[in-house]
Formats: structure tokens, C-alpha cells, sequence
């Protein structure tokens, strides 16, 4: 087990070997991962490329842990968190400390105010209520929402609430972000400073970071893309032009 501090420090790798997903069972059997293998250190930044139905959001769930794969193998940091089952014993805590979620639909709270949003989990995590806010505040005003601190998620546009989402995905330094197609909604000036603010906090933190996405605006901006195609992924070198 790893201590807070060297977590800190050497941040969480991600590692997926041989993952597949069957959905259902016999004739109706879906098979969304056939062999998915791919791999992340700790402060990159990588994009997850594919055709819709591919299996890009089965497998962030699988790695997020809110579906079981049927087989394969899954680590984060030096911890085995799938061996054909899982091998994690607390995986509430592990999605609630080490995972950050951006979905492709942002979920925000209704009758929460934004900054609360953003500002619930560290909250719930122990930070003192007042510092929570401040850096929901930080975090809001770098993603160009800060004017909107107060409104009520209802009263946002679509971009608007998604950046908010970002927020909240970031307010609690998770080591592993994983994010569905984050800058779909976004106009290009926006989604280039969401993946700015995303390459800042990998440096910063050695977050570990995927980016599901089709967005062209956003993908020259990867050092290295997965594609995902039928379930299965390759790897390829992108742009990795600077932001
Ligand atoms: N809950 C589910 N039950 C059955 N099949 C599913 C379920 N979720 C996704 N699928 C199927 O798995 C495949 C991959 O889906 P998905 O991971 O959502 O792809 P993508 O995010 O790349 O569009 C698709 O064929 C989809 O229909
Ligand atoms: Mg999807």
C-alpha cells in the first residue's frame, strides 16, 4: 500500500491488459471489449479514439469501476484492481478517492448552486467548508465560469454546466481522471483551454488522464492516442502540440 504522500509524489499509473466486457448472456450476448490493452504513467495525458459503439465508454467504466469486465487485468499505481475479478476490496473508496469522472452528460446536482457543485465532495472528503468554496471558485474561473458561480445548474447552457462538471471532476485531485468526450459541447477556443487546464493539472499532480473524444479540435494536442475499434485498441503516436 502506498502512502498519501509518496501517492502525492509519484502520482498513479494505469495499466489494462487482455479487459474484455460481454453484455447479457447467450443469443443477446454483446461483446463491447474483445481486448483492450493500454497504459498510462502518471502525469500523461492520452486521447481514446473510436466510432460510436466501439466500447470508449465501456471501458471508462470498467476502469472506473462502476461495471465489472468479464476478464482481464487492471492496475492503478502498484495495486491489482481487476484480476479476472476484482481484486480491490473497497471499490466505493477506490472510485470516491482515485477516480475523477468528466461523463459525457455533466449530472450536476439540481438544487445545489454551481460553486457547491463543485465544491460538495472535498466537503464530504473533510476540507473546511470555506476552502472548498475558495478553490471550486479557483477552479470555476480558470475554466471561464466563474460568473456563474451562484446560478443553479438550470440556468446554464450546455457548455456552461460541462465546464462546471470539469470542475467538480477536478476539485478533488483525484490521481486518475477520466473523461468522456469533455469538450463535445465547447466551442475550439474553449475546448483547447479545458485541455490546457487538463495537461496542467497532469504536470502539476501526475494525474493520470484519458480523454475519450472525437472532437478534431482537441486531438493534434495528444502525445499519444488509442484507437478502439470492435473492442479491441492500438496505439499511435499523435501531435502533441503544445497548448
Ligand atoms: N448496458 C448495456 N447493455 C448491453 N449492451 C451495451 C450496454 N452498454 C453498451 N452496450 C453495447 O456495447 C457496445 C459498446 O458501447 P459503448 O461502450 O457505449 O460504445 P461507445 O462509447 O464507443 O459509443 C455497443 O454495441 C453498445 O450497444
Ligand atoms: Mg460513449
Amino acid at each position: 500500500m502506498r502512502t498519501e504522500k509518496q501517492t502525492e509524489k509519484e502520482g498513479f499509473g494505469i495499466h489494462i491488459e487482455g479487459l474484455r466486457k460481454r453484455y447479457g448472456k447467450g443469443d443477446t450476448a454483446v461483446d463491447a471489449l474483445k481486448d483492450v490493452n493500454m497504459s498510462v504513467a502518471p502525469g500523461e495525458v492520452v486521447g481514446l479514439i473510436g466510432p460510436s459503439g466501439s466500447g470508449k465508454s465501456t471501458l471508462l467504466k470498467c476502469l472506473g469501476a462502476i461495471i465489472e469486465p468479464t476478464a482481464g487485468w487492471m492496475t492503478l499505481g502498484d495495486e491489482t484492481i481487476f484480476d479476472g475479478g476484482w481484486k480491490s476490496t473497497d471499490l466505493r473508496a477506490l472510485r470516491r478517492d482515485r477516480i475523477g469522472f468528466v461523463f459525457q452528460a455533466p449530472y450536476l446536482i439540481p438544487f445545489l448552486d454551481v460553486t457547491d457543485n463543485v465544491a460538495l465532495l472535498p466537503m464530504l472528503a473533510g476540507q473546511p467548508n470555506a476552502q472548498a468554496r475558495q478553490r471550486a471558485g479557483e477552479l470555476l474561473t480558470a475554466l471561464d465560469v466563474g460568473h456563474r458561480a451562484r446560478a443553479q445548474p438550470s440556468e446554464l447552457s450546455g457548455g456552461e454546466q460541462q465546464r462546471v462538471a470539469i470542475a467538480r471532476a477536478l476539485a478533488n485531485q483525484p490521481p486518475v481522471i477520466l473523461a468522456d468526450e469533455p469538450t463535445a459541447p465547447l466551442d475550439s477556443e474553449r475546448a483547447l483551454a479545458v485541455m490546457r487546464i487538463l495537461n496542467d493539472m497532469a504536470r502539476q499532480y501526475n494525474t493520470a488522464i484519458i480523454v475519450v473524444t472525437h472532437d478534431e479540435k482537441i486531438i493534434p494536442t495528444f502525445r499519444r492516442i488509442y484507437h478502439i475499434r470492435d473492442g479491441r485498441t492500438y496505439e499511435e503516436a499523435g501531435e502533441g502540440r503544445a497548448l
